[in-house]
């Protein structure tokens, strides 16, 4: 009965995250270098004053194609072996926030919708009726509206939606940096086998060729 009770709460909880995700508008994650490096760059000079991305080094963001010098500047004052982390301290963020941000290194693999969340939640800041500024997917969150959303319009707006969908496409890669390696490994592999098989097959019918060659002498 337990299990059955456990079942049907999961179905729930799945298609609650469905719900939740189908109302996440569908973005466009850019997938160019360029994108890519630029979203690291506002992450590491805006996101990065609060949040920390641990488990992401200086010296991973040389996957993204960043020459010598662009990561030198990056990682102005930290070595390349250092993680990205914000100079504030987590008590600081706290004192300032009443929360401590969270680490954004796997947070487009945290949050059901991922990236397509990641930029819902930065664009979707707006002044309330009360004058006070609101998140549409985040009611109540304790972040500022750090890229201005709330009050850009037009152009401006335009602008913030781009700079959104950089970060998000970032922050997706960070969440799997080694993705695109392990991909161009799967291709060695499937390459080493399909060879392997192709000298396998040679080997076989070489083996049986001999076999009936005896096998003919044997008999006749
Ligand atoms: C001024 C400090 C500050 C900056 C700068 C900042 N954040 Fe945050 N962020 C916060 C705080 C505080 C929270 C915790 C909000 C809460 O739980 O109420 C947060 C939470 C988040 C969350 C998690 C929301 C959730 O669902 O729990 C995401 C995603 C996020 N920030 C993304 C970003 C990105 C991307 C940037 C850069 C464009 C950024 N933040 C810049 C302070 C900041």
């Amino acid at each position: 009965m337990k299990k059955y009770l456990l079942g049907i709460a999961l179905c729930f909880a799945t298609v609650g995250a469905w719900a939740n995700e189908a109302k996440l508008p569908k973005i466009e994650l850019p997938t160019s270098p360029e994108a890519l490096q630029r979203g690291a760059e506002t992450v590491a000079t805006v996101c990065l004053s609060c949040h920390n991305l641990k488990y992401i080094k200086y010296s991973d963001l040389s996957g993204l194609g960043f020459s010598k010098e662009k990561l030198g500047a990056l990682s102005v004052g930290h070595g390349l072996d250092d993680s990205l982390m914000s100079p504030m301290s987590a008590e600081a963020t706290k004192q300032a926030f009443g929360i401590t941000p969270p680490d954004l290194s796997m947070m487009a693999k945290a949050r059901v919708g991922g990236p397509h969340y990641v930029y819902a939640f930065v664009t979707g800041f707006y002044t309330n009726d009360k004058g006070k500024t609101d998140n549409h997917v985040f009611p109540g969150a304790k972040m500022p509206d750090v890229l201005g959303a709330a009050s850009a319009k037009g152009e401006e707006r335009t602008a913030i939606e781009y700079k959104a969908k950089e970060v998000a496409a970032f922050l997706e890669w960070a969440g799997d940096p080694k993705a695109q390696e392990r991909r161009g490994l799967g291709r060695y592999v499937i390459a080493y086998l399909i060879v392997l098989t192709i000298l396998l097959y040679l080997v076989k019918l070489r083996t049986w060729a001999r076999l009936k060659e005896h096998h003919k002498r044997k008999h006749t």
